[in-house]
């Protein structure tokens, strides 16, 4: 039997106590990270129980579901205006009853405030209590008003089973939930909870069915801090990896995201040995100055930070590394921003996520007193960007003409030409050239070989097409 279900909708109504549920359609708008892409696949799974279909314009929905983000002011500003316009939907002399509801890191903070000052908003549930969305849905629908959950799972266990979307080999598994680093910056520990890893053997048990029953082939281990994974139950991140390593069946091995203080020289190791482990790792850096490193409590010096990219390069020579940069932190001087600058020439990463700081009510940074404006966070932003993208262009440049793994994964549209396009096992997106239209690689595996490179962009031809699955003992 089939283990992973992925039930089809009913075009009949199903009964579940008092409430009815017709086929009904529901709309997500996703934010944020990984994790919460993944909670949306989570919430989906559940809703088709409940036989809900989803669907991509919101005009057409029964149910619309936000699932936001709170890591800066941008993607709230984005959220609330979004959700602002949802009340056309409501409209009395609409045909149909259209629910609202916020999930979430914004929900899990905000989630009575939002209830107050959205009359369109039905309900709030916050990011430890996706899996009960079957319950708040058939709450709403049996008539509950204006409700919020927010409740934290009090167990020390975090056990689940993992849900994927239909009909891909790649598949999100969450390894470990919440933070407790508390870096000053940052509002995810207050959005997120503490830190609670799964047991390796129910992360293996799991990957094996995804495997042998829904086809996955590549997975990305999720967390906030998947190499802290463990510490709870005496095991440790790299002997996850070395057991799934083994697992028959499985191609690739990726994982996001990492935090530089608790990179084990196990976790090196493990890069230089085994054979499903993506030789790429994300690994955020944030400042390259050691006193600002110090007021965001990130816990490591760029000395240490450095010789872990040395070790990680020795282990697994070609090993692609690649960083997150936080410009304009509170007082930061020029001479902490050109460290900053001098760290992205030192370190040579692939490719960074760079942000202006933003003020995240409840840390600790929002207390300190602060005297740059977002003019200086603008230009040293960007003065940044424009940095990195020198670095990545040379980079690119020393890609040609030589051939990369990669998984197809759909196509893109540029200048009106539409190419296949894949993502490397070291985490390159690499667009085909050489391929006759008519022609459908979605999901095969191909070795290909890069013809030519930008900082932000490579094309590339196929020289060897495996097919949908390339099986490795
Ligand atoms: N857990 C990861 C780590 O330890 O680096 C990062 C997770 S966080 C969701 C993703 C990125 O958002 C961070 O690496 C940081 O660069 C950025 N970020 C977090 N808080 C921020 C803030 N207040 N202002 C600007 N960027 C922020
Ligand atoms: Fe935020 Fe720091 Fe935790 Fe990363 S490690 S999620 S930056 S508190
Ligand atoms: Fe955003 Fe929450 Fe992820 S704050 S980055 S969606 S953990």
């Amino acid at each position: 039997m089939n283990q992973i279900e992925n039930p089809t909708p009913s075009e009949t109504s199903i009964k579940l106590g008092d409430v009815s549920f017709p086929h009904r359609k529901v709309w997500i708008k996703t934010y944020g990270c990984q994790m919460n892409y993944h909670d949306t696949e989570r919430l989906l799974h559940h809703l088709e129980k409940l036989n809900f279909a989803p669907v991509e314009k919101e005009e057409d929905a029964d149910l619309l579901i936000f699932n936001t983000c709170a890591v800066r002011d941008l993607a709230n500003q984005k959220f609330y205006s979004h959700l602002g316009e949802t009340k056309k939907f409501k409209d009395k002399n609409r045909t149909k009853e259209v629910k609202v509801a916020v999930g979430g890191c914004v929900a899990q903070t905000e989630g009575k405030e939002l209830l107050k000052k959205y009359p369109q908003l039905d309900f709030a549930f916050g990011t430890d209590v996706i899996d009960n969305i079957g319950d708040m849905v058939y709450r709403t629908y049996a008539g509950d008003e204006k409700f919020s959950i927010t409740t934290w799972d009090k167990t020390n266990d975090y056990s689940i089973e993992t849900k994927i979307a239909p009909g891909t080999p790649q598949a999100f598994v969450n390894i470990i939930k919440g933070c407790d680093k508390f870096c000053s910056y940052c509002i995810v520990p207050f959005t997120r909870g503490r830190e609670k890893s799964r047991r390796l053997q129910e992360v293996v048990n799991d990957v094996k069915k995804l495997v042998e029953y829904s086809g996955i082939q590549e997975i990305t281990l999720l967390g906030q801090n998947v190499n802290s994974f463990g510490k709870d139950n005496s095991e440790t991140f790299a002997q996850l990896l070395s057991a799934l390593d083994e697992v028959h069946g499985l191609e690739l091995i990726r994982y996001t995201t990492s935090h530089p203080y608790d990179v084990s020289d196990e976790l090196i190791a493990a890069h230089g040995t085994l054979k499903k482990l993506a030789p790429h790792l994300h690994l955020p850096v944030q400042s390259g100055s050691n006193s600002v490193l110090e007021r965001m409590l990130r816990e490591y010096t760029v000395e240490h930070y450095l010789e872990l990219l040395e070790k990680l390069r020795k282990a697994k020579p070609g090993m692609i590394i690649s960083s997150d940069i936080i410009a304009g932190f509170p007082n930061e001087t020029e001479s902490e921003h050109r460290d900053t600058m001098k760290l992205l020439d030192q370190a040579q990463f692939d490719f960074i996520y760079s942000y202006a700081f933003s003020v995240r009510r409840g840390t600790k940074a929002a207390r300190m007193e602060d005297i740059l404006t977002d003019d200086i966070r603008g230009r040293r932003l960007r003065e940044i960007q424009a940095h990195q993208l020198g670095i990545q262009g040379k980079l690119r440049a020393e890609m040609v003409g030589k051939t990369y793994r990669l998984l197809v994964d759909g196509e893109s549209k540029m200048h009106g030409i539409t190419k296949w396009k894949g993502r490397t096992t070291c985490n390159r997106i690499i667009h085909l050239t050489n391929i006759p239209e008519n022609v459908s690689l979605k999901w095969h595996w191909l070795d290909v070989k890069v013809t030519s490179a930008t900082s932000l962009s490579c094309q590339g031809e196929m020289i060897e097409d495996y097919g949908t699955k390339i099986l490795r003992a």
